[in-house]
């Protein structure tokens, strides 16, 4: 896809999204305004609102056949109650989140944890009521994103991250917590969009592994980040993983053979793309950009 092409539309998603996200998340001043203020601090300090684009994208490749808004929305507000609980003190204890203080740090632990919680809830709110035209499609969404966002993927590979390499540095355990802790939520995105947009079982189910390969692919760079980039182009600390100890892909194999699982990846995530009979080109190029970004 051609360089301006890609941008225009890119812009639009983001901007698609962020709409979104204000219109349908509560006000700072809402009471308990504390708790409102610190979920807004996270939501509005901006991210590359990856989640949320790619499942207005994946509907729109579909012929979007059901407003993906609503479920855009909620996968922003798990992942970013997700952040928001990985940066407290008795998790990756970061200070620096979105290039802001993080949600611990402009307000106070206890309010953090809460406005992580309520964000979670959230998430499942706006599916319930944002689809209740459409109870089928609400109840898919719903089941998608709670597995999703459950014991067994996001959570279960965020608790085996917590280990670290003193857990045990194999790659089964690594390849569990990338595709528990990053990947399905990438998997995710792509899956709920489809199904907003009317996707067949199928395509469904190809869009979903597109995106659980694009979601490996996402964690290991953003481990290389960690290693080579700085705070300043990341808006949060770099040097953590070694810090904190934590088994990743460069740790264990260094950087070449990082880069090159790579581009096998976004290979791989691409292929399923073509294998649908959406129009992809976009989350094709959207792909191989992510595999390549510098924050
Ligand atoms: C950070 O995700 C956490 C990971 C899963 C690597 P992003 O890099 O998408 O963070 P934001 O949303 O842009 O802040
Ligand atoms: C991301 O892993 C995990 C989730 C937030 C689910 P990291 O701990 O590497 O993410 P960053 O580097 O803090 O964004
Ligand atoms: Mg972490
Ligand atoms: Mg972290
Ligand atoms: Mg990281």
């Amino acid at each position: 896809m051609e360089s301006a092409a890609f941008a225009s539309r890119h812009g639009a998603l983001v901007s698609k999204a962020e709409e979104a996200l204000r219109r349908l998340t509560p006000p700072a001043d809402a009471r308990p305004a504390r708790l409102h203020a610190a979920m807004r601090h996270s939501l509005d300090a901006g991210g590359k609102r990856l989640r949320p684009v790619l499942c207005l994208a994946s509907a729109e490749a579909f012929d979007a056949k059901a407003d993906a808004s609503f479920a855009a929305v909620a996968l922003e507000c798990v992942h970013t109650y997700s952040l928001i609980h990985d940066d407290l003190p008795c998790m990756d204890d970061s200070d620096l989140r979105r290039g802001r203080p993080s949600c611990h740090k402009a307000f106070d632990e206890a309010t953090a944890l809460l406005a992580g919680d309520a964000l979670l809830a959230l998430a499942f709110e706006l599916l319930a009521t944002g689809y209740a035209d459409r109870p089928a499609l609400a109840a898919r969404l719903v089941q998608e994103l709670a597995r999703t966002a459950g014991s067994r993927l996001l959570v279960g590979g965020q608790a085996e991250d917590m280990g670290g390499l003193a857990a045990g540095a194999t790659d089964e355990r690594l390849d569990f917590i990338l595709a528990g802790k990053t990947a399905a939520m990438i998997g995710a995105s792509f899956a709920m969009g489809a199904m907003t947009g009317g996707a067949n079982e199928d395509d469904v189910g190809r869009f979903r592994r597109a995106g659980l390969a694009m979601g490996r692919a996402f964690q290991l760079v953003d481990d290389l980040l960690d290693l080579t980039a700085d705070a300043a182009s990341l808006g949060k600390p770099a040097g953590a993983d070694a810090v904190n100890g934590k088994l990743t892909h460069v740790g264990l194999h260094g950087e070449a053979a990082t880069r090159r699982l790579i581009g096998q990846l976004t290979a791989e995530a691409e292929a399923e793309l073509r294998e649908t009979r959406a129009d992809c080109a976009f989350l094709v190029e959207l792909a191989r950009r992510m595999s390549a970004r510098r924050n």
